[in-house]
């Protein structure tokens, strides 16, 4: 638990996921664009990101909005062209944003040229580009692996008489990284971003890029109840977290390294103690492996205290924590803990170790929308019905204003608008206790503060509904407090001083003796003197 000697912009900094089809349309076709981004770069500035994230803006069929990329080295016409997208580089950089792109190494659109080619016939160049089977001896299937958007794994080429594996949609076939060429070939995309000026990528589902080569079935889950995502019915061991993804993300880390202070972030939907491996022996695999333990956590003190104790714990030495509160893939945080919880969970998130992501919306409250059935889109709803897997709801436009088209589009949006009325960009900027004022002050706070951004821990502990820890770096000692609980609180406090912040954003605060009252759902950051 030291502090960091000498940062990086991508340890002190703050990452902001923009989710380029929901954030802001430039055109009027509802759907949002690059243009859109550019024209809303000032508003991160004035919230106090360092760091803009895309969702892929790759030329794609869309069958899984984006995540199925056809080119690699374009951008989407949906979204504008490699010229607005070099602007947006430009103009970000000009107002000190890093940018960060999406890289989907795991899986093509079946409509890429690899994969048209692949499909050719048996003896294609590009067949073992992709992961070919024949059927099982007894027909069917090669093995009983599920894709994690249900259904089997593979699918049947009926030109070719053979199966290809997907661990996703059937039009997102894997690629086979076992293979140079396909290794090589990906890393031409990383060389040609990075020379266009990006900072960084987000590479997702990375825990994916291998299978296990004998393609042993899996066995079952023994934890699967009813209700769960069907994929999660087996044990899927053989599918991924295979030892091979390791090298290769210590090429894909070398490559970064030739351009300087870049960025791997890697999307790892894995145990605590299988995250942190992904940052290689001796920290050469991603920067980041991105930490999604707080979105499924129970909003209870002594959970979090724990989370955090244990992820500080199997962090490998001098490897650099990270945080993540929502993305575009889980519900929203604002509906997982409720409005009034989610002013303490940015505190949390804006006060914990480690460089923070922040999902669009999430700094006003937006919660996950109501989805009328004609008005689905994601394909996981689509394919599984019904259970509430679907993503759409965390994906509505941006509610700027609460005009109609909520200042995202002049046309239809591509989702629906969710409640822009009670909650939306514009109104919350001219409230002085908005969620919004609030997620302002704590950035402000985080960057004036070493403490918070690039400090280490004292003790992290859970008083019954209260957590609290204390973070310092030199001299200077903060301690942070956050009562979950419904009802006012008082906790003791050695040697407190002035509270910094509080949640409510007002100066009202009590203190009697060494004791602190929070009000119900209070967070504060306050200043601890050097000898308690
Ligand atoms: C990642 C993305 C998700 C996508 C999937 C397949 O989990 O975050 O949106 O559907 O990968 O590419």
């Amino acid at each position: 638990m030291v502090s960091s000697p000498d940062p990086r912009w991508w340890q002190s900094g703050i990452v902001y996921q923009v989710y380029p089809r929901s954030f802001q349309d430039s055109n009027g076709d509802g759907i949002g664009d690059l243009k859109g981004v550019i024209a809303r770069l000032d508003y991160l500035v004035w919230l106090g990101v360092d760091a803009l994230w895309l969702s892929p803006v790759y030329p794609s069929p869309m069958a899984d909005f984006g995540y199925d990329v056809s080119n690699y080295v374009d951008i989407d016409p949906i979204f504008g062209s490699l010229k607005d997208f070099d602007r947006l580089v430009a103009e970000a950089q000009k107002r000190g944003l890093k940018v960060i792109m999406d890289y989907v190494p795991n899986h093509t659109s079946e409509a890429h040229p690899w994969f048209v080619e692949s499909r050719g016939s048996v003896t294609s160049a590009k067949r073992d580009w992709y992961v070919w089977r024949d059927a099982a001896p007894g027909g069917g299937p090669p093995n009983n692996w599920l894709s994690e958007f249900g259904g089997s794994a593979w699918t049947w080429d009926d030109a070719t008489g053979q199966y290809y594996y997907h661990a996703y949609l059937p039009q997102q076939p894997d690629l086979n990284w076992r293979n140079p060429a396909v290794r090589a070939a990906m890393y031409d995309i990383l060389h040609f971003w990075f020379a266009r000026g990006v900072d960084g990528f987000r590479i997702d589902t990375v825990h994916h890029l291998f299978e296990e080569p004998s393609l042993a079935d899996n066995p079952a889950n023994p934890d699967f109840t009813p209700g769960m995502a069907p994929t999660l019915a087996l044990d899927r061991r053989h599918q991924y977290d295979q030892p091979e993804v390791h090298d290769a993300l210590k090429e894909m880390r070398a490559i970064a390294d030739t351009y300087g202070e870049r960025v791997l972030i890697g999307e790892v939907y894995l145990p605590l103690d299988r995250i942190v491996t992904y940052y290689g022996a001796d920290l050469t695999g991603v920067h980041l492996p991105f930490n999604f333990h707080l979105i499924g956590a129970a909003w209870q003190a002594k959970v979090l205290a724990d989370l955090i104790t244990r992820y500080e714990a199997l962090l490998p030495d001098s490897a650099w924590p990270n945080w993540v509160l929502g993305n575009h893939d889980r519900a929203r945080v604002a509906s997982r803990v409720g409005p009034k919880a989610a002013r303490t969970a940015a505190m949390l998130l804006l006060t914990l170790r480690g460089t923070p992501t922040l999902y669009y919306g999430d700094e006003i409250g937006m919660t996950d929308g109501a989805i009328p059935p004609e008005k689905v889109q994601d394909p996981w709803e689509k394919r599984v019905p019904g259970f509430g897997f679907g993503r759409d709801p965390v994906r509505t436009p941006m509610a700027w204003t609460a005009e109609p088209g909520a200042g995202f589009t002049t046309g239809e949006p591509w989702l629906p608008l969710n409640d822009i009325a009670s909650r939306n960009v514009a109104a919350q900027q001219t409230q002085k206790s908005s969620l919004l004022a609030l997620y302002r002050a704590l950035i402000a706070t985080r960057r004036k503060e070493p403490a918070l951004s690039i400090g280490a821990y004292g003790k992290v502990e859970a008083r019954g509904d209260v957590l609290v820890y204390e973070r310092h770096h030199g001299a200077r000692r903060l301690a942070v407090i956050l009562n979950l609980a419904d009802s006012a609180v008082y906790t003791p406090l050695e040697g407190a001083g002035a509270p910094l912040l509080s949640t409510y954003l007002d100066e009202s605060h009590e203190s009697v003796g060494p004791l602190i009252r929070l009000r119900p759902h209070e967070g504060l950051i306050v200043e601890v003197s050097r000898e308690a």
